[in-house]
């Protein structure tokens, strides 16, 4: 098989999911819609919703039933056995699920009350969100914020297919918000076979860009794919964020082998069990090839510096079908008068330009650039401009 067939298929070898109702249908739809028990979602569900719809989390076709809830808490598998580590649910309050009947159908609304989906529902289940907090993040410490988020969660799960019936609103970045149907048309378009995903939430460093453009040595294409999604409080806004991936494209980058799309999915901090989640995900936008640095989707000291890598050892090659491109820590070094990396620099640390996330915030707070060889200059002009503004 070729790398292009390959690719052509979703996670778990089929055709991307696709559970957005058809144009001509969503009239009735939503009148249908209207007669329903609605259930408001928060911003993290329509979230959860959005990627359902696009066919981004396929094979799934909507909120997890038990069997795949407990399977990928604990396994890191769906119930029939393909990788999936980290459990989609939505949850509800008891008296809400109390209030329905399976079999029946629930429409999914915004908290104002705009009906957008409708779930077939199939199951109501009771969990245990401490055990899963444990289970995906290692704790259920209220510090780690994806951890916090579990188990702030109501205990009570309802699963089914979902239908999207209306636009999902509030939606940012339309330009490049693409689904995986509009990005494997985009590669195709563009001629590339090997393509490289990257995952960001952060502003892009110069220790990111060497790892970007080392994986575009060996691959046709780039797809710079910031997570837009909700995430925690102090990291920087996606609306600055996209700020600096246009200006870093627009002048670094060939234009013809690097492209920018937001991924709409919300920051778990999951460290190595989301890795593998945003590998799958990135698979199912049609990528080959995915990056994976040091401490990815991490937060505090929660993870080893490189289990995001090590638990790729878990699956097997062909069970992922995307290939993880590891990267060791990398930073400026100045004695080798390059970007390098604890593989290629044979110097100290004191030659090194290391900065924690937190050092270069407070740099950036107190209107001080970072030293051009950890930030491009343009770049960290729109993100003191941003610090200054939102002061
Ligand atoms: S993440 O939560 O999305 O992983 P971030 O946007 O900081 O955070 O990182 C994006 C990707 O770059 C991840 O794969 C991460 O491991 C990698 N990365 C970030 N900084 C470095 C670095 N200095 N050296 C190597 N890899 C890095």
């Amino acid at each position: 098989m070729s790398v292009r067939d390959d690719a052509i298929t979703a996670h778990g070898g089929r055709e991307l999911v696709d559970l957005q109702a058809p144009a001509a249908e969503r009239a009735a739809l939503r009148t249908h819609a209207s007669s329903l028990p609605a259930v408001p979602l928060i911003a993290r569900d329509l979230s959860d919703l959005e990627m359902l719809a696009s066919g981004a989390f396929s094979p799934l076709t909507g909120f997890m039933g038990e069997a795949d809830y407990t399977s990928s808490r604990d396994e890191l598998r769906l119930a029939s056995g393909l990788p999936w580590s980290i459990p989609i649910t939505l949850a509800v309050e008891e008296a809400t699920a109390r209030a329905l009947r399976i079999g029946a159908d629930v429409a999914l609304a915004t908290e104002s009350g705009s009906r957008l989906a409708i779930l077939k529902l199939a199951e109501i289940y009771k969990v245990d969100r401490k055990r899963e907090a444990e289970a995906v993040f290692g704790t259920a410490d209220d510090a780690h914020p994806g951890a916090k988020n579990v188990t702030s969660m109501p205990a009570y799960c309802l699963a089914g297919r979902v239908i999207l019936i209306d636009d999902i609103p509030g939606r940012a970045f339309m330009e490049y918000r693409l689904e995986p149907r509009a990005t494997r048309a985009a590669f195709r378009e563009r001629g590339w076979k090997k393509i490289v995903a990257f995952q960001t939430r952060n502003p892009t460093h110069r220790a990111h860009e060497y790892i970007q453009k080392a994986a575009l040595e060996i691959c046709d294409g780039l797809l710079l794919h910031p997570l837009v999604g909700e995430t925690k409080g102090d990291d920087v806004p996606a609306a600055v964020r996209m700020e600096t991936y246009k200006v870093l494209l627009d002048l670094y980058y060939p234009k013809d082998r690097a492209m920018l799309s937001v991924m709409p999915a919300h920051m778990r901090y999951g460290g190595p069990r989301e890795a593998i989640l945003h590998a799958i995900v990135r698979r199912n936008y049609g990528c080959t090839h995915f990056i994976v640095g040091r401490d990815h989707a991490g937060v505090g000291n929660y993870y080893g510096t490189y289990d995001a890598q090590k638990i790729f050892s878990r699956f097997r090659p062909d069970e992922l079908g995307i290939t993880p491109l590891m990267f060791e820590n990398s930073f400026f070094c100045r004695k080798c008068d390059a970007m390098a990396s604890f593989k290629t620099c044979p110097h100290t640390d004191a030659d090194r330009l290391i900065l924690s996330g937190t050092k270069v915030r407070e740099m950036l707070r107190a209107g001080q650039a970072p030293p051009p060889e950890f930030t491009r200059p343009e770049l960290a002009k729109i993100l003191i401009d941003a610090m200054r503004e939102s002061k």
